[in-house]
């Protein structure tokens, strides 16, 4: 069992593992505590350093890695961010204990929304995890790995669907004459404002959007349409079409 989570390492520099660099080193934690491994090279002398090791390669890599550091992280915990790898396939390359967590790309500005499966893990050193965790965002305890897949969805891909929609709403300014620089800096404030209003205030989605859609008024109108065209199923659409992405990643 390890509480104490002094020395971090993370393996795998890219943007995720980057985020989870600056999240970490943003909620205060000494850049000294943290060692990553930009490649396979330093993978064993980074690992063999740490009280905890996250993984944050591509799926594909995952088993590769963990057999390359099996001598130095017998007996540690690791953390896999890695989509869709389970951990009883984990298991099979490493004598570690390993839990996963699916995090977002906002825990760089301490921000993420992170969901993690510890099932197995002793109580107190479930507890230092979240502690950890918590300086990166929210953390939602899954109760069966399966929903892990769902984080990855909602959470995971979320930045990139609420990107999309602050795209699409500057897209529209863009075309009824405002300038280009201008739209992307109003569809930005539009988001801002509206979830610290949310934030602020503590209003639901679905009362923010009955009360801006006053009856007869333009919001309303823009909203049945919306629904009209059916905006709600190409989303349920779109996740089913992530759904089966992962279903492919996970063979
Ligand atoms: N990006 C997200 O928003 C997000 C969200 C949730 C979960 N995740 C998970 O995070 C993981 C990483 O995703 P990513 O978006 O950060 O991918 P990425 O940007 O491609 O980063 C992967 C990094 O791993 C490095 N790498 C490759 N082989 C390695 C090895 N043998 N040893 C050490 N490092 C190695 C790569 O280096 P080279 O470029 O030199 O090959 C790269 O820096 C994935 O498993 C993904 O499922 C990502």
């Amino acid at each position: 069992m390890k509480t104490n989570m002094k020395k971090i390492a993370i393996i795998g520099s890219g943007h995720m593992g980057t985020a989870l660099l600056e999240g970490f080193v943003k909620s205060g934690i000494a850049k000294s505590r943290i060692a990553m491994s930009d490649g396979s090279k330093t993978n064993v002398r980074v690992a063999a350093s740490a009280d905890v090791i996250f993984l944050a390669v591509k799926p594909g890599v995952v088993q590769s890695v963990l057999a390359e550091i099996k001598d130095v992280s017998s007996g540690k915990l690791i953390v896999s961010v890695a989509a869709g790898v389970t951990i009883a396939a984990m298991k099979k390359s490493t004598s570690a204990r390993v839990v996963r967590m699916m995090p977002n790309i906002p825990v760089a500005v301490n921000e993420g929304a992170i969901g993690i499966f510890a099932g197995g893990l002793p109580a107190l050193e479930k507890k230092a995890l979240r502690a950890l965790l918590e300086k990166l965002g929210i953390v939602i305890e899954v109760k069966k790995e399966s929903d892990l897949d769902t984080l990855t969805l909602i959470a995971g891909c979320g930045p990139g669907i609420v990107a999309y929609l602050v795209a699409t709403l500057a897209l529209e300014a863009k075309k009824l004459g405002i300038s280009t620089f201008e739209s992307e800096m109003l569809a930005f404030q539009i988001f801002k404002g509206t979830l610290a209003y949310m934030e602020n205030t503590k209003t639901p989605a679905e009362t923010m959007m009955r009360s801006v859609a006053t009856k007869g008024g333009v919001t309303e109108a823009i909203l049945a349409r919306l629904t009209k065209e059916g905006t709600r199923k190409a989303f349920a659409r779109a996740i089913g079409e992530g759904r089966s992405r992962l279903r492919k990643i996970k063979k």
